[in-house]
C-alpha cells in the first residue's frame, strides 16, 4: 500500500498501462487526479478507480497544451492541496519507415506528446513536488535506450524524454525528489494500433503477437513497484537487461534484436 493517500497525477489514464496503474493505485487507496483526451474514457476509468477504494479525479487534457497540462496540475492542487507523484505516461507510437512518411508533422506530432506533453506537466509539478519530496515517473520505452526500425520519430522523442528525466533527476536530488524512469518492452495495450502510419493516421491493426508480449496490468504493476521503491530505472525485459551491456559490446547485435522484434511483432 505505498500510495495510500498519495496524491497522483497520472497521465494516459484512458486507457492500456494507464488504465491499469490507475486501477492498482486505486486499490492501494491513492488520491487520484486522471488525465487523457477522451472525457468519456477517462470518466469510466475514474468511476473503476472509485469503486475500488480510491478517491479520483477526471480532467481531460491535450498534454500538447502547455496552458492545459498547467491547469491540471492546478486543479489536483485545488483537489487535494498538494502533489505526491506525477506519472508522465501519455505516449503515442509510430509504425513505417522514414522514407514513407508523407508529411514530418506526424514526427514532430510525437515529439509534442512524448516529449513536450512531460516536460510541461512536469515543469508546473516541480514547485509542489519539492514541497512533497515527491516522486517523478516517466514511462519511457526500449526505444529509449536503442534504436528500432520504423520508430525514428518515437525512439526520437523517448531518447529526449530520458535525457530531460536523468539530468532534471540530478538537479532535484537535494530536494528529496525521486525520479524513476520505466522502460517497457512490447506490452499488448492498443497503443499499436493507435500507431501512426506513414499516412500519418492510426494503424488500425495491432502487428503484435499479443499472447507473446507483456500485459498492462504486469507493466504497470512493474512500473509502480519501482516507483514505490525510488528506483532509478525499471527495465523490464530479459533482452532489454541483457541489451544494454551487449550494447557496449556489440552494438550490431542489439540492431539485429530490434528489427527482429519489429519483423515478429513480439
Ligand atoms: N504498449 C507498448 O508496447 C509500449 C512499450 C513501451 C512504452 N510504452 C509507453 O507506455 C505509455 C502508455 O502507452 P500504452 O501502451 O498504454 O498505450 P495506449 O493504450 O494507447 O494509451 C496511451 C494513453 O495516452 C493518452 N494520450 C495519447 N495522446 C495524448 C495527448 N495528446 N494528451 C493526453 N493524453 C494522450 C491516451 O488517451 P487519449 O487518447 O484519451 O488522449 C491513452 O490514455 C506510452 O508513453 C507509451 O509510449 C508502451
Amino acid at each position: 500500500m505505498d500510495f495510500k493517500d498519495n496524491v497522483v497525477i497520472l497521465t494516459g489514464a484512458s486507457s492500456g498501462i494507464g488504465e491499469a496503474m490507475a486501477h492498482q493505485l486505486a486499490e492501494q487507496g491513492a488520491c487520484l487526479v486522471l488525465a487523457a483526451r477522451n472525457t468519456v474514457k477517462l470518466e469510466a476509468v475514474a468511476e473503476a478507480c472509485r469503486a475500488r477504494g480510491g478517491r479520483a479525479l477526471a480532467v481531460p487534457t491535450d498534454v500538447i497544451d502547455e496552458a492545459e497540462c498547467r491547469a491540471l496540475i492546478e486543479r489536483a492542487v485545488a483537489e487535494y492541496g498538494r502533489i505526491d507523484t506525477l506519472i508522465n505516461n501519455a505516449g503515442l507510437s509510430m509504425w513505417m519507415k522514414l522514407a514513407d512518411v508523407e508529411d514530418l508533422s506526424t514526427l514532430e506530432y510525437l515529439m509534442r506528446v512524448n516529449y513536450f506533453g512531460s516536460l510541461y506537466c512536469t515543469y508546473y509539478a516541480l514547485p509542489y513536488l519539492k514541497k512533497t519530496r515527491g516522486r517523478i515517473v516517466g514511462i519511457a520505452s526500449v526505444a529509449a535506450r536503442t534504436g528500432v526500425p520504423t520508430r525514428t520519430g518515437y525512439s526520437a522523442s523517448k531518447h529526449a524524454l530520458v535525457g530531460f528525466l536523468e539530468s532534471l533527476r540530478i538537479e532535484v536530488e537535494d530536494d528529496g525528489i525521486s525520479v524513476t524512469i520505466s522502460y517497457p518492452d512490447f506490452v499488448g495495450s492498443g497503443m499499436h494500433t493507435r500507431s501512426l502510419g506513414a499516412d500519418g493516421q492510426p494503424l488500425g491493426h495491432n502487428p503484435l503477437q499479443l499472447d507473446k508480449v507483456m500485459t498492462s496490468d504486469e507493466c504497470a504493476r512493474l512500473t509502480l513497484a519501482g516507483a514505490a521503491a525510488r528506483r532509478r530505472q525499471v527495465v523490464m525485459s530479459t533482452r532489454s537487461r541483457v541489451g544494454q551491456w551487449l550494447k557496449l559490446i556489440a552494438p550490431g547485435q542489439v540492431d539485429k534484436i530490434a528489427k527482429n522484434a519489429i519483423k515478429k511483432g513480439r
